[in-house]
């Protein structure tokens, strides 16, 4: 894939891996729109550089998910990548809750539900480019499942094989398909959990050292030794995954 001259729109672009992402995509010369919720941090991010503007969309409702789309055909139709990267994790047991409805839709809905929407609305204006990619973030998640995070842990396994099939459909059109898996990153998300987390600009240059090797399946830092073990010693590996934090 070539790493300048795109147009890339990056959900959930204003903090994190997001923000990280779009940054290494404008300083390699590409237009960036980024979309989340909070307008001050979208005041900031557009303010940020010239190359980025913003969209204020609340990826889990569908009347603001359409309104996406119409302000993408009218104002960005030479979009070539979507990164769909938004994401939140709530932790808890289900057994130490009152039905917690509200955080069961919230996480399906944006983690999972947004992904495979905004992926087919985007699929017309994506297929007339020469050269398009989706980018989907799951999580080192999605192959060992920790104990408090049962929703969460289900959207990201449900991102990866909705990539996969995905890049099966797409694999005789421009379109590549690609999944970014993270390991534990220092962001918002994970503030006062874990330990020996790497950093967002961290993740950015992984991915695009495989983005410009073609690489689609980005297994970032210990994902790759951690995938290699699941094959090998897979209790051991899903016992530690099963307790952390
Ligand atoms: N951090 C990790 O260790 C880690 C590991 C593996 C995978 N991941 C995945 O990486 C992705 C980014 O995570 P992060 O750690 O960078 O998180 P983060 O710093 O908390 O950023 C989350 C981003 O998602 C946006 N967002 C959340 N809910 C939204 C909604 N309803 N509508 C629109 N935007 C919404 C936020 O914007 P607003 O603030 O405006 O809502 C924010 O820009 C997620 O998919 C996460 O699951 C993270």
């Amino acid at each position: 894939m070539k790493i300048s001259g795109q147009t890339v729109l990056i959900t959930g672009g204003t903090s994190g891996i997001g923000l990280a992402l779009a940054k290494m995509f404008v300083e390699s010369g590409n237009r960036v729109i980024v979309v989340g919720r909070d307008p001050r941090k979208l005041e900031t991010v557009e303010a940020s550089h010239e190359l980025i503007s913003t969209v204020q969309c609340d990826l889990g409702r569908q009347d603001e998910l359409e309104k996406l789309l119409l302000i993408v055909q009218r104002d960005y139709p030479d979009v070539t990548v979507l990164i769909n990267n938004a994401g939140l994790q709530h932790n808890y047991y289900l057994t130490e809750t009152s039905l917690p409805y509200q955080r069961i839709e919230n996480e399906i809905d944006v983690n999972f539900t947004a992904v495979v929407k905004l992926s087919t609305m985007l699929l017309p204006l994506l297929s007339t480019k020469a050269e398009a990619a989706i980018v989907n973030v799951s999580s080192g998640l999605a192959f060992a499942p920790k104990e408090n995070a049962a929703v969460y842990c289900a959207t990201k396994a449900a991102v990866h094989n909705f990539t996969t099939v995905l890049r099966y459909q797409l694999e005789k059109t421009s379109i590549k398909v690609f999944e970014l898996i993270p390991p534990l990153v220092e962001t918002a998300m994970t503030a006062g959990r874990g330990a020996g987390k790497i950093t967002p600009e961290t993740v950015a240059g992984e991915f695009k050292a495989a983005w410009l090797k073609d690489r689609v399946e980005v297994n970032v830092g210990k994902i790759k030794l951690m995938r290699a073990m699941l094959r090998w010693v897979p209790g051991f590996i899903t016992n530690k995954l099963r307790y952390s934090t």
